[in-house]
């Protein structure tokens, strides 16, 4: 899996991409992550990558030749490219699906936006998807193209040493994971549940299934529309739902 990472800030996203599951990816060589400074791509003395927006306003706006000859640079070193993401508030809401879909392009190219905006053309004409990982606005695209590589790398097989791990991330069953426990079995008065002590495989399974069943109906309520639930699911979350109480259950509706 590669990714080209165009940015005006290479050292904070080369220190995001250093350490943990990623890094290691890097230094075996399953991930092979290029970072590229904007500024290498401009044409003037002074390296200018942005300018002032046309019809005012405050800010400045990313220029678009910078971006497009650093994807023709990367398409000439790599022979083509995948994707081209473009990391902006503005994008659409990057979710699980989009982190295995990207996982199976091979490629993928971000682009870091910053300041007040980015030329239009650079979504029009270069990006193949623009990606906004929250609904709140950061300073630049940087931190979330650690985000979006970090959840695409972690899909790529060898990545994460457990691989059944991932399979029973949250969302990648469509659900919130269920709650994990450690040594001791006691700590502060609060015992773990007693079915995780039981060494009944079968049972334990079923309690988490269930917890996780519990915590999406909670807290993410949305997601339980899409759900395919089994009888023993439906039997619980209709159990789960008439023990709620009424304003909570406003909430989800
Ligand atoms: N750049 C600034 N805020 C962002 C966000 N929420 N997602 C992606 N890129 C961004």
């Amino acid at each position: 899996m590669t990714f080209d990472i165009v940015t005006i800030f290479p050292r904070m996203v080369e220190a995001g991409l250093a350490e943990g599951v990623i890094g290691r990816a890097r230094a075996s060589g399953l991930l092979d992550v290029t970072v590229h400074d904007l500024r290498d791509f401009t044409s003037d003395r002074h390296r200018t990558v942005d300018d002032v927006p046309f019809g005012g306003g405050p800010g400045m706006v990313l220029k678009p030749e910078p971006l497009f000859r650093a994807v023709d640079a990367i398409r000439e070193a790599r022979g083509s490219v995948g994707a081209v993401l473009l990391m902006s508030p503005a994008g659409r809401r990057f979710t699980q699906a989009d982190a295995r879909r990207l996982a199976g392009v091979g490629h993928v190219v971000i682009l870091c936006g910053r300041y007040e905006g980015v030329d239009e053309r650079v979504r029009d004409c270069l990006a193949t998807e623009d990606v906004s990982i929250g609904d709140y606005v950061l300073s630049g695209g940087e931190l979330p193209a650690l985000v979006v590589v970090d959840a695409i790398g972690r899909q790529v097989p060898g990545v994460v040493g457990d691989e059944q791990s991932v399979d029973e991330d949250s969302f990648t069953r469509g659900l919130l994971d269920h709650p994990h426990y450690t040594r001791p079995a006691e700590f502060r008065g609060h015992r773990v549940p007693e079915t995780l002590l039981s060494g009944h495989h079968g049972e334990i399974r079923r309690w988490r299934r269930r917890e996780a069943l519990r915590l999406t109906l909670e807290r993410r309520p949305d997601l339980m529309a899409e759900l395919p639930l089994d009888e023993d699911d439906q039997m619980w979350v209709r159990g789960l739902e008439r023990s709620r109480p009424r304003d909570e259950k406003k909430g989800s509706e």
